[in-house]
């Protein structure tokens, strides 16, 4: 979609946004699929109200990006602007047990960066990919531990009240890959609690996760992590290797060889290329299990 309304383009620059015509969604995923649009990076927390109000007063639909890594987007020419935060610096900062952080700065950072310190607990989800913000909204967790363990206070734009707001911990339910924001809120940044640790034992579980995730994730290949969620008590990876499924593709889109739950774009997959890998592998999974799965990556219809 193209701003052409000169309100809006004259009113940019004060607000502290900055618009890249025609963006390519390819390029701001990690699975390198998605469509064209006008993309909005906003450099000021505060100007998102007025922003929001300007975009609705002039009927430009919006949708809120993060890092890209849990996200299918469609081909084409999409029918919505996207917006993005662009990262303060310093996008961290730390007080006693607590990291203030930016919801666009990158997690594996975060992490790294807090380890450094002596700050811990996060382990688990160095080498999952994407922002701070983008793990908060989906409660990002790898073993056995999850973000939202470790969140005392997050600053929002909340759509329905159309303002900036900032919940406690204990108002956001966090479960399985699952929160109680609503889909239109937009992650503003957050308040960590992290245990004490020294650097050294930090670094040891960072890399026993490291390990882990090199030997059963294709993580050099283009993807979104794992496409499913588990059901309760089941891996969805597990399913559709049972089915022999790894290898299957529709087009470039591919089940990977090394972890089933994954899909890679082994090349130049289109969205319906990988829609159509996920309904065929679901219709299977379906047919031999009686599993409904549920995605766990975001799809973005046009
Ligand atoms: N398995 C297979 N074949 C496969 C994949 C897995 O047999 O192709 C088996 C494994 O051998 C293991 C079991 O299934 O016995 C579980 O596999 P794994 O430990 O890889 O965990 P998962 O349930 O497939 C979950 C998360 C991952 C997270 C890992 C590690 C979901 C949907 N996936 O995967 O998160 O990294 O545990 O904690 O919850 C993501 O969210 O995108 C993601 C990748």
């Amino acid at each position: 979609m193209r701003i052409d309304d000169p309100k809006i383009i004259a009113a940019l620059p004060a607000l502290s946004v900055d618009l890249s015509r025609s963006a390519s969604l390819a390029e701001l995923t990690s699975l390198s699929i998605g469509g064209t649009t006008d993309l909005l990076r906003i450099k000021k927390h505060e100007c998102i109200p007025a922003l929001l109000n300007l975009l609705d007063s002039q009927g430009v639909p919006h949708r809120f990006l993060g890092g890209g890594s849990n996200l299918l987007v469609d081909d084409g020419e999409l029918p919505w602007v996207v917006l993005q935060l662009a990262s303060p610096q310093p996008d961290v900062v730390l007080e006693a047990n607590f990291a203030h952080v930016d919801a666009a700065a990158d997690l594996g950072r975060t992490v790294t960066f807090c380890a450094k310190n002596d700050l811990g607990g996060m382990e688990g989800l160095i080498g999952v990919p994407g922002t701070v913000g983008g793990a908060l909204r989906m409660n990002a967790g790898a073993y056995g531990m999850q973000i939202g363990s470790y969140v005392r206070e997050v600053k929002l734009y909340r759509a329905a009240a159309r303002r900036i707001e900032i919940l406690r911990g204990d108002q956001i339910s966090f479960e399985y890959r699952h929160t109680s924001f609503a889909p239109d809120d937009m992650m503003l940044a957050v308040k960590l609690e992290l245990p004490s640790k020294a650097y050294k034992e930090i670094l040891q579980g960072i890399r026993i996760c490291n390990e882990k995730r090199r030997s059963s994730q294709p993580l050099g290949q283009k993807s979104a992590g794992c496409i499913f969620k588990n059901p309760p008590g089941i891996s969805a990876g597990r399913m559709i290797d049972e089915l022999g499924l790894k290898g299957l593709n529709v087009g470039d889109a591919r089940v990977s060889d090394r972890h089933a739950n994954f899909f890679v774009n082994a090349g130049k997959a289109s969205a319906k290329n990988m829609l159509a890998l996920i309904a065929d592998v679901r219709g299977r999974v379906r047919s031999a299990f009686g599993v409904e799965l549920e995605h766990e990556v975001v799809i973005w219809n046009a």
